[in-house]
């Protein structure tokens, strides 16, 4: 079995109903963090990892996301004609990679997405990256996981310890440490109460997934929220072959949420050498003034 990870798929088809109205007519997905749309963090991270095919799953209102990774003819002339490098660099700099687009008819949730992308995967293994879920640009998340899948030839999801108070936010698994930051997968559930919550590791945006979880998709029924849930799908697959959960103790940020989204655009901003000495400044006096009209 080949284990190179070369695929990945990038669901971008659902309809952001938390940015409501910025997401009416445009995508979720196009929403900037400091300069760059949050996919275009995603579709790094992967090129970063030697991924070579990149399979974004659009839909309804989405079609900004393909303008996006287009090239931009009369843009590029123009800032070629008036010198100006960099951002021409910037805007060309992914003009090689492969891209496809499926379009997902309707939204009816991530395991029907994934499985949108059945005929381009094919029977590979494959990468799946949320693009709300921002990853630092420093951590290493799916290098490692995909060395984890090089290790077992089995699925691996990333996890992440949440507050209890939070597990109704996410897929949170049973499972048992196999190693350092390794847990063996037992049982899964989609969006749990945290009554019924059999932990807090809580699954986030990344998995390696093999070609066996489509059979599964096929058949599945709707779950959670009436829709085709991937988690359904992967606690289904347990019956034939072993998931491992990866802990990731970095950086993430939940920026398909209003307040993840403003944590990771100030940490972005910290890092982007334009701004980030006048931002860090700003930053600092507006601390300065919430703290004296606390006191006050
Ligand atoms: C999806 C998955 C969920 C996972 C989460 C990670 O939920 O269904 O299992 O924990 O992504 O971000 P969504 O955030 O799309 O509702």
């Amino acid at each position: 079995m080949d284990k190179k990870i070369k695929k990945a798929i990038f669901p971008a088809g659902g309809l952001g109903t938390r940015f409501l109205p910025a997401t009416k007519a445009s995508p979720k997905e196009m929403l900037p963090i400091v300069d760059k749309p949050m996919i275009q963090y995603a579709i790094e991270e992967a090129i970063g990892c030697n991924i070579e095919e990149f399979i974004i799953i659009t839909g309804k209102y989405k079609r900004a996301i393909e303008d996006h990774f287009d090239s931009a003819y009369e843009l590029e002339e123009n800032l070629r004609k008036s010198d100006k490098k960099k951002l021409l660099e910037e805007i060309t700099r992914l003009n090689h990679i492969k891209l496809a687009y499926i379009r997902q008819r309707a939204a009816l949730g991530l395991g029907h997405a994934i499985l949108c992308a059945k005929p381009f995967v094919k029977d590979e293994p494959f990468a799946v990256l949320l693009s709300d879920d921002v990853i630092d640009t420093e951590e290493t998340l799916l290098k490692d996981m995909i060395r984890l899948y090089g290790k077992y030839g089995c699925p691996v999801v990333a996890l992440e310890e949440v507050p209890i108070s939070e597990v109704n936010k996410y897929g949170i698994i049973k499972g048992t440490a196999a190693g350092d930051s390794v847990y063996k997968i037992s049982d899964l559930i989609e969006k749990p109460s945290k009554e019924k919550a059999p932990s807090n590791l809580a699954i986030i945006g990344r998995y390696i997934l093999t070609s066996e979880i489509f059979a599964i998709l096929e058949k599945l029924p709707p779950g959670k929220g009436g829709e085709i849930q991937l988690t359904d799908a992967l606690k289904a697959l347990l019956k034939k072959q072993a998931i491992y959960g990866y802990l990731f103790k970095g950086k993430r940020y939940d920026a398909g949420d209003k307040l993840g989204y403003l944590k990771a655009t100030v940490n972005f901003a910290l890092k982007n050498t334009e701004i980030s000495d006048s931002f860090a400044r700003y930053l600092l006096d507006i601390t300065m003034t919430l703290k004296h009209k606390k006191q006050h």
